[in-house]
């Protein structure tokens, strides 16, 4: 079909019917929902993560091609498809089941879910600053080195082990 031709269209699609299962599955399984929710919860971060750890090492790479480039441009195209079609997707369901999760099982007034919040926050944010920059490659605008992009690289992946031991371990 005409609108499915569109890597974004196709994401939203993805989105709904994802969207979809997981209110279905509220409904049909009523108290053992929490538990599949927070497994489809899992999934969306994985992917979430994938795509976070994935998108500098592009920038990386990026950097050293030359404006016009074959290589600039596929790069060009391969950033936007992952934001696009993954990053973006996945962080919206993490977040939506994620608080879904939390107004449940009423985690709202817990220490630990407050620190992670904080540290999701930040890992938005992070996203958020990935994203303003997959556009200003994709405008041959990009201002920072590969080296900034390797370090870059390094923050999602400590704030996950921040956020995993908050979550699982509950310290506080
Ligand atoms: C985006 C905002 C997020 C919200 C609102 C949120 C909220 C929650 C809540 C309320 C739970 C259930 C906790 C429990 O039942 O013990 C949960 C589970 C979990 N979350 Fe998140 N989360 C978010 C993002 C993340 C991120 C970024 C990660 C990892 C990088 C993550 C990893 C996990 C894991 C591994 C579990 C399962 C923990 C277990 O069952 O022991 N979440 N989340």
């Amino acid at each position: 079909m005409e609108i499915f031709k569109t890597p974004g269209a196709r994401a939203a699609f993805a989105l709904a019917i994802t969207a979809l299962i997981a209110v279905l599955l509220i409904l049909i399984l009523d108290d053992a929902a929490y538990d599949w929710i927070k497994a489809i919860h899992i999934m969306a971060i994985i992917s979430w993560m994938a795509g976070m750890l994935y998108l500098p090492r592009l920038f990386v790479y990026h950097c050293d091609a030359a404006p016009g480039s074959e290589l600039s441009e596929t790069l060009k195209v391969m950033e936007q498809r992952l934001l696009r079609i993954i990053l973006n997707p996945a962080m919206i369901l993490a977040w939506i089941l994620g608080l879904w999760l939390a107004w449940n099982a009423n985690w709202f007034s817990a220490g630990w879910f407050h620190a992670k919040l904080a540290f999701a926050l930040a890992l938005s944010g992070v996203h958020g600053h990935y994203s303003a920059s997959a556009r200003r490659f994709a405008n041959d605008q990009n201002t920072r080195s590969s080296r900034y992009w390797r370090m870059m690289n390094e923050v999602p992946a400590l704030l996950m082990v921040v956020i995993v031991i908050l979550v699982v371990v509950k310290p506080f």
